[in-house]
């Protein structure tokens, strides 16, 4: 492999027309930060860059929604999602935002020169229109039926259902995501990056030359490529986002699409206004792009396909270790239904304990298929792997270090088998350790980074200093020697994965800055050095809080199947004759009471005008029976009488089914004369 001089990790930027949820996270944030806190850890020259996606249809379709301006959106989110990052430890060089005036500059020289080198298409097409909004609808401004999966509310950019990427003219029956209405055709000019001209080099330069990229990776842009490149429109007739700087270009801006890439370009200008160029144009940097699989046409066909046409010795990915999907508790995550863990909100009600999400969302990555995130997993990773095996090792060897030396580290004697065997076994997870993290294999990195913890545990349990100490003081220098070796190892490698955790064990140990170059070695903390107190890394989490949680997404659930429910479609008709042989009555409850042994039922005494009669009806888990006596009913009189649980019941009360389920009596709104008949 060749050796490069420096790596530039971009990170997809996130729409900010909501706050980052822990999809995002697995996807993209959590393995880009892992990466590069290994690359620095090795001393490499590095840089991370991040910032908020602001331009884009689903900013203003909420815009609109909420009443304020796109930019009132894209404030709040940005302002949420760089704070709770920087909070969770992401440890971005630069987190700017796609609305700054560099970006806007940037894009838009970015644009002119590909359109001043003839590397633009002028074309005018017929495209959907809404006459009611006055305006043209893109990608997620109309919705319709997908023509490949036919799956409904496919958007006009992609169907979310079968991810096919479209065009808002292929949907069938289209309708405005403004108005609902069904658009018009209507001409209009936009330009299109003829990606056909550079089917042949993103051919080399993928299928001959990325032949190492992820499998997901590599097979889709395989398969993009396999069906023929088309030129793709790279302009909007929408008034959110970088105008397309063009005589005869009003109303138009440049697709989000075209400008957000172009966003890791201008943040890295923002931050190295001098020397950004050696990162982006020089061959010995290495540009590493970490998103999630819905972004990888574009991160690997499109802007590839623009740098090549810029010119200018861009350099292209090195590689695009995308990820699959995480849902949430079996459902697929959705932040229009509020279907997510929202990381602003992780982290107000688990404070402190970042390293515990970062940990099960590595652990859970979603690298090579889609994963499942539960709470009850959360639960029980952290109880019994965090605090069971890595807390508890690390708490024992500081324990035992300060009981018997003051927590002054002793000198080794001797080593024993027992005391090499650790040692070797140590060496090994470092060097798969490393191995993983070089070929973006997070979960088994981390994995391996236990493994030391789980090498620890074991060596004590071997070794019993707690038992030695009675017969050989001499010899528990040494275990505890190497019990604080094994320690200091975990401080660096787990430093990438769970940096506060790290950050604390290192303070604990008295280490000064942690290099990967001392991963393996048995003397990192100095003999004779004082350590600090212990205290716990990590704590267990309890019963109510996972519950808290998982409360509150059955009440998400239940909100969300509310607001899909639709009346019951309407039954076939009926004549008037078969109406009329209804005996539909007012009746007064004049007792009301349960039933004995069936807890669906009830058991009432109506006044029916004529008389009195019994009726039993299933509502029982709705109302408390003396909360009905006295009100009015409607019922159907001439049922024949049947038995319900031993008690004969003569007709049935009317009630209304709610969208939760539920029943409700129906009762006269006026109140009328027990025996009248509804007709
Ligand atoms: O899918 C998304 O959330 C996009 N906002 C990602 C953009 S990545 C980059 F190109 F800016
Ligand atoms: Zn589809």
């Amino acid at each position: 492999m060749k050796e490069f001089k420096r790596t530039l990790i971009t990170t997809a930027l996130p729409y900010a027309n909501g706050p980052v949820h822990i999809g995002h996270l697995a996807g993209v944030y959590v393995p880009a930060d892992i990466y590069a806190r290994y690359l620095r850890l090795q001393g490499r020259e590095v840089l991370m860059i991040g910032g908020s996606d602001e331009h884009g249809v689903p900013i203003t379709i909420k815009a609109k929604a909420e009443g304020v301006t796109p930019q009132d959106i894209v404030d709040r989110y940005h302002n949420i999602i760089k704070e709770s990052f920087a909070e969770l430890g992401i440890s971005f060089d630069i987190y700017s935002r796609t609305t700054s005036d560099i970006h806007a500059r940037t894009a838009s020289e970015f644009f002119r020169r590909l359109y001043d080198n003839g590397q633009f298409v002028e074309k005018t097409s017929m495209q959907l229109f809404d006459e009611k909004a006055n305006q043209f609808l893109a990608d997620r401004y109309v919705t319709g039926e997908c023509p490949h999966c036919h799956a409904e509310g496919a958007y006009g950019d992609q169907c979310e259902k079968c991810g096919t990427s479209l065009n808002a003219t292929d949907l069938i029956n289209p309708r405005s995501a403004i108005t609902g209405n069904t658009p018009v055709l209507r001409e209009t000019k936009h330009w299109y990056l003829p990606l056909d001209r550079w089917q042949k080099a993103l051919e080399e330069w993928i299928l001959e030359g990325h032949k190492e990229w992820k499998p997901n990776v590599y097979g889709q842009c395989k398969s993009w490529l396999d069906l023929g490149l088309q030129p793709r429109a790279v302009s909007r007739d929408l008034d959110w986002g970088v105008p397309v700087p063009v005589e005869g270009a009003d109303g138009k801006v440049l697709y989000v699409w075209f400008d957000a890439p172009i966003g890791y370009i201008s943040n890295t200008i923002e931050l190295l206004p001098d020397s950004w160029e050696k990162w982006w144009k020089d061959s010995d940097t290495r540009i590493i792009n970490f998103i999630g699989k819905d972004n990888i046409v574009f991160h690997c066909i499109v802007f590839p396909a623009m740098l090549m046409a810029y010119g200018d010795n861009f350099q292209l990915p090195d590689n695009v270790p995308a990820n699959e999907f995480l849902n949430l508790e079996g459902d697929k995550i959705s932040t229009s239904r509020n279907w997510a863990i929202w990381l602003h909100e992780y982290l107000r009600d688990f404070p402190g304990k970042q390293d515990v999400l970062r940990y099960v969302l590595t652990a859970n990555a979603p690298e090579s298929q889609d994963n499942d995130f539960t709470w009850r997993n959360f639960q029980a990773r952290n109880n019994s792997e965090l605090v069971a095996i890595l807390g508890n090792f690390v708490n024992r060897a500081m324990v035992l270090t300060f009981k018997y030396f003051n927590g002054i580290v002793p000198q080794a004697g001797a080593l024993d088998d027992v005391d090499n065997a650790a040692l070797a076994e140590l060496r090994q997870s470092v060097e798969k350790l490393s191995e993983a993290l070089d070929t973006f294999h997070f979960r088994e990195a981390l994995k391996e980074a236990m493994n030391i913890a789980r090498i620890g545990n074991r060596y004590l349990q071997e070794t019993e200093p707690w038992k030695v100490a009675k017969t050989d003081p001499e010899r528990v220098k040494t275990i505890l020697n190497i019990a604080i070796a094994i320690c200091a190892n975990i401080a660096i490698a787990f430093e990438p994965f769970l940096p506060f955790m790290s950050e604390k064990l290192r303070n604990m140990l008295a280490l000064g800055n942690l290099s990967w170059h001392d991963l393996g070695k048995a003397d990192i903390v100095a003999p004779g050095t004082q350590l600090n107190e212990p205290q716990l890394l990590f704590e267990k989490i309890e019963d109510d809080a996972i519950q808290a949680q998982l409360d509150r997404l059955a009440a998400i659930k239940e909100q969300n199947r509310l607001k899909a429910w639709q009346p019951e479609p309407q039954a076939a008709p009926v004549d008037f004759d078969t109406f009329l042989k209804l005996d539909i009555r007012v009746g007064k409850v004049l007792e009301c009471q349960a039933v004995p042994k069936a807890d669906k039922l009830l058991r009432f005494l109506i006044d029916d005008g004529m008389g009195t009669r019994t009726i039993v009806s299933g509502i029982a888990k709705y109302y408390k029976p003396e909360d009905l006596v006295g009100k009015q009913v409607c019922f159907i009189a001439n049922f024949p009488p049947r038995k319900l649980k031993g008690v004969e019941s003569q007709g049935m009360i009317l009630s209304a089914e709610n969208p939760d389920g539920s029943l409700t009596v129906i009762s006269p709104a006026d109140t009328l004369t027990p025996g009248s008949k509804i007709c």
